[in-house]
């Protein structure tokens, strides 16, 4: 089997600035690969180069083993691309958005039209269809951009940031929609984010990339053990006394524990299953839990781990889908 993408030794670089820096990775087939970074990271730029919007300064790039600078046309057949700013048009209904792009890819009316009706159920977008995108929310905007971008059943599907500046619950729905998808089809799917909570959730594996480059690649659980920390319990309990932690560290699910005042805490690998342990284990022991917290590891504390800082910070300069100037609207390289 070959892989859904291959990149080898890739480099932009701009006048001022190497956006990225010799990256090399794959992507199987029928994966939910991930691009975790902050702002500037490179993230949309490999995308461009990768759907044959931008050229590469260095090394070479396929798609289902097609050659993204030889191949550009193959290349577009086989991908659908939603880009980071929302680009389908708003003076259009989603039907009208839909039969157009399908029209790009010289779709047959008949299955063209299916296949509308097929998406649009897909994206919870039926019963919206003939009203203009104009009156959407950005959650329905980014379904139907979704819809758009599997119009003529590509083999790999591109999301450069598909949930930024949507609500939760808006973010929710596009997650459970993409791994629907995902379940129902052979569908090869690669995005880009910089929510540790949508990487953790949807990927398979997910590549880290800061100023350019990858820093670390694997499954969000690798990636986590791979920093070798610990999830943190924090209790408040109503007695501590040196007999109580000498219990706590012959544990062996224990790895650590220290105190601080009247609270302990337990270094665990894993807090959702220690808890039931100690939760019993202090009732045997006549002891009440007061207070409680948890810090579970997260794809934020693997990032800080190997960028040195936190992503969060970066989220202050948040890029706006809804407004600027987007990508063009129609897709490159394909004529109505
Ligand atoms: N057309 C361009 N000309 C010059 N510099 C560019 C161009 N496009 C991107 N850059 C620069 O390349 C770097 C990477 O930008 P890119 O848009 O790929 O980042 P990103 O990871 O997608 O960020 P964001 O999360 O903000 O979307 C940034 O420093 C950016 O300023
Ligand atoms: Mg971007």
């Amino acid at each position: 089997m070959g892989y859904a993408v291959e990149v080898k030794n890739v480099v932009k670089k701009f006048p001022s600035v190497v956006a990225v820096n010799d990256v090399t990775f794959t992507v199987d087939e029928g994966e939910i690969f991930g691009l975790l970074g902050p702002n500037g990271a490179g993230k949309t730029t490999l995308i461009r180069i990768l759907t044959c919007l931008m050229k590469l300064t260095g090394g070479e790039a396929k798609i289902r083993g097609y050659d993204v600078v030889r191949k550009p046309g193959v290349v577009r057949k086989n991908i659908g691309v939603v880009s980071q700013a929302m680009t389908s048009d708003l003076d259009l209904t989603a039907w009208e958005n839909l039969d157009i792009y399908g029209k790009y890819f010289d779709i047959p009316r008949k299955e063209r039209h299916e296949t509308m009706k097929y998406l649009l159920e897909t994206v919870g977008l039926k019963d919206r269809a003939r009203e203009l995108v104009a009156t959407y929310s950005g959650g329905m905007r980014r379904r139907l951009e979704i819809a758009r971008g599997l119009i003529h059943t590509p083999y790999l599907l591109f999301l450069d940031e598909p949930t930024i500046g949507l609500d939760p619950q808006s973010r929710l729905v596009i997650w459970e929609l993409l791994q629907k998808i995902r379940s129902e089809t052979k569908l090869t799917i690669f995005i880009t984010t910089h929510y540790m909570e949508e990487a953790d959730k949807l990927c398979e594996r997910v590549a880290i990339i800061d100023y350019g480059k990858i820093v670390a690649l694997d499954s969000p659980v690798e990636l986590k053990r791979s920093i070798g920390g610990f999830d943190i319990i924090e209790l408040s309990l109503s007695e501590l006394s040196p007999a109580i932690m000498e219990r706590l560290k012959s544990m062996k699910f224990i790895k650590n524990v220290t105190e601080k005042e009247s609270s302990v805490r337990i270094y665990v690998e894993d807090a959702a299953k220690a808890m039931p342990v100690l939760i019993e284990e202090f009732k045997r022991l006549n002891i009440a839990i007061l207070n409680l917290a948890i810090h579970e590891q997260s794809l934020e504390d693997v990032f800080i781990h190997y960028t040195g800082k936190s992503i969060r910070e970066e989220e202050a300069q948040k890029f706006n889908p809804f407004v600027g100037p987007g990508l063009p609207r129609q897709m490159p390289g394909v004529r109505i």
